[in-house]
């Protein structure tokens, strides 16, 4: 089967980017930074990127662009007559259970819009009241899911190119900028140092095994790993693509986006609150909910806080498109080519198991949490587990070898190969089951 390929460099840098970069970054990184206590967590946080994350994403790469299929082809094409497809058969159902919770988070950036839209936002004296109203209203939240799934099944059926490529490359860094203005803004507040201490001053109290469990689960969540995201992206990469520059470059972005999310985030959560002495409660217990009422209330210190506000969570939202259009390919790509229906009919199925999920993560907080906490903190560092093992030992090297160094076209370091391959080896797999024992222990 010839497959299509990513146009053009810049094009397929900012896919895997604007999978990467979403609302993960924007609305989950701060949350869980929050509920871990700050700096601690993000000091742990960045070791899983540098030490899991990039080795696996380039992982995913090899797997991804050696055998030039869908998640669970992939496997079974490097490793027939054996049971690693199941590995991307756990990609894809985690792809589905992690959309099923996404999307309502989506729903909720297009309601915010709305808001923005019609100046309601601007008159707003409560913050949290306001979003709790939206949290109140089960039927709203799905309506607004539904119109994001449709959204995103409209590019997903265009296709790769026009549809993924096209939408990535342009808005990706508008939203760059954006942020960096509004954490500028958000530094200059008076209080805001507060935030930057939560942020940077880890405190060893906030030590607790679940903590490691978030941060590593963060990381994979993060770089779209473990779901076999990017070996679907990088089986449309083409030969010429630099694997590993990739990777460093996917990576860096997306923790900066993080990073700046958070530095725009906390200064403001703390100089904008009532109460300093409970700010940190306030900040745990109103986790989910921080980038839908912080920020909102920091456009009100802005002049033109209906023009900031909009553009805001119009680039928010399709930050989140970019990322749910790359969950829902997998999943297209798999029905596709593995049961021979049309992407048309995939697309079709994959939507209403969407809204399904969708529908009961809306009406139950409950749910939705359940859906967050297995992707994230369970199916994603199995999924990466495995994946680090499939191409530390099973893999044969020559093909690992051939796909870095694009059949000896570019050079790459002896030490970063051997770093690379004990990574992947001993590294990732012990550290990601010690993280995960421990923390499911810590949980209960
Ligand atoms: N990485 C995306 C985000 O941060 C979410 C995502 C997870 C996308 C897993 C694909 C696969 O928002």
């Amino acid at each position: 089967m010839s497959r299509v390929t990513f146009a053009s460099k810049m094009g397929l840098i900012a896919a895997a980017a604007g999978s990467a970069v979403g609302l993960g970054n924007i609305w989950r990184f701060p949350s869980e930074t929050a509920a871990g206590g700050g700096a601690l967590f993000i000091i742990i946080y960045l070791a899983c990127i540098f030490f899991f994350g990039i080795p696996l994403m380039l992982s995913e790469f090899i797997v991804g662009r050696s055998s030039k299929s869908n998640a669970a082809g992939a496997f079974r094409i490097l490793a027939p007559n054996t049971k690693w497809n199941y590995v991307g058969r756990l990609g894809v159902f985690s792809g589905l259970v992690i959309l099923g919770f996404y999307m309502v988070v989506c729903g909720w950036t297009l309601f915010y819009i709305f808001q923005s839209v019609t100046g309601g936002l601007s008159s707003v004296s409560d913050f949290s009241a306001n979003f709790e109203t939206l949290l109140q209203n089960p039927l709203k939240q799905w309506i607004l899911t539904v119109v994001f799934t449709f959204m995103t099944a409209f590019f997903v059926v265009s296709g790769v190119k026009k549809g993924i490529e096209l939408s990535a490359k342009t808005m990706m860094p508008l939203l760059l900028l954006l942020l960096i203005i509004l954490a500028v803004r958000s530094l200059t507040l008076p209080g805001a140092s507060a935030g930057i201490d939560f942020l940077f001053k880890p405190k060893l109290e906030n030590m607790h095994p679940s903590v490691l469990m978030s941060a590593m689960g963060q990381s994979f969540f993060s770089l779209s790993l473990g779901m076999a995201c990017m070996i679907t992206y990088a089986s449309y990469f083409n030969n010429e693509t630099d694997l590993t520059k990739t990777a460093f470059q996917v990576s860096i972005l997306d923790t900066g986006v993080a990073l700046l999310a958070g530095i725009t985030i906390f200064p403001a959560a703390f100089a904008l609150a009532q109460n300093s002495e409970t700010i940190t409660s306030e900040l745990i217990a109103g986790g989910p909910g921080l980038l839908f009422i912080t920020l909102p209330n920091l456009f009100n210190q802005m002049p033109l806080s209906i023009v900031w506000s909009t553009i805001f969570f119009v680039l928010l939202a399709i930050a989140a498109l970019t990322s749910t259009i790359s969950l829902m390919e997998v999943v297209t790509a798999y029905i596709h080519e593995e049961f021979n229906l049309s992407r048309f009919r995939s697309v079709l199925i994959v939507t209403i198991v969407i809204l399904l999920l969708g529908a009961f993560s809306s009406f139950s907080s409950l749910f939705f949490n359940t859906l967050d906490f297995i992707s994230a903190k369970i199916m994603l560092p199995i999924g990466g587990l495995f994946t680090s093992l499939f191409v530390g030992w099973y893999v044969d090297k020559k093909i690992v070898f051939a796909q870095l160094t694009n059949d000896n076209k570019i050079s790459i370091g002896v030490r970063f190969l051997k770093a690379y391959v004990f990574i992947l080896r001993y590294l990732a797999p012990v550290a990601i089951l010690v993280i995960f024992i421990y923390g499911l222990w810590g949980s209960f």
